[in-house]
């Protein structure tokens, strides 16, 4: 999938084994508390939709859903610094959406740090709503930090 972002174009595919490195060094470069690369490589093997966004031949950001039983979970969503505010966090959002809705799910969820206001803006602009809370669900530098938990229903036309 390709898709004009500000002039330039993103392609958005499926992540590889061998895309795991550079994956990691931008999860390292923009979480505090990054996962580690067996988390990817097992999101990997059980088959969970992995998605890398390249521009300009680079990578510059991907995202990670799992999708079973009518429900959809964003489980990673990233952008590195140098590529953020250029639309790509809202492509690869859509990306995975449509997906979503490809396998017939009726609702997408996903946590979210209530401090984290570039992500919360995008969800919400999607049309999430915040449906709960996780208590002390995050490490943080001073301890922990609740989730804000965010739900997306997903709507069909009637058969
Ligand atoms: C959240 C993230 C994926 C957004 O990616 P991005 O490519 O910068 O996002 P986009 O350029 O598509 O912008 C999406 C919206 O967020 C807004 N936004 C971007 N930075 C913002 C900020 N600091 N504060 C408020 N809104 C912001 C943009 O204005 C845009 O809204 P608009 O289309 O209404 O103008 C990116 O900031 C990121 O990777 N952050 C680090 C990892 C992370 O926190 N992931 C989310 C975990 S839940």
């Amino acid at each position: 999938m390709s898709a004009r972002l500000h002039g330039e174009v993103a392609h958005i595919r499926p992540m590889a084994e061998a895309d795991v490195p550079a994956v990691m060094a931008i999860e390292q470069r923009m979480y505090p508390f990054p996962w580690t690369e067996r988390i990817f490589r097992d999101c990997l093997r059980v088959g969970y939709a992995c998605r890398v966004a390249e521009q300009g031949g680079q990578l510059a950001g991907y995202a990670v859903m799992s999708s079973g039983a009518g429900e959809a979970h964003i489980l990673n969503l990233c952008v590195d610094g140098e590529h953020q505010g250029r639309g790509l966090g809202r492509q690869l959002m859509c990306h995975l959406l449509d997906e979503a809705a490809g396998r017939a799910v009726d609702a997408v969820f996903l946590e979210v740090r209530p401090s984290n206001r570039a992500a919360l803006h995008l969800y919400e602009t999607l049309g999430f709503n915040r449906v709960g809370t996780r208590k002390d669900y995050y490490p943080a530098e001073n301890g922990r930090e609740d989730a804000a938990i965010l739900a997306l229903t997903l709507a069909f036309p009637l058969q």
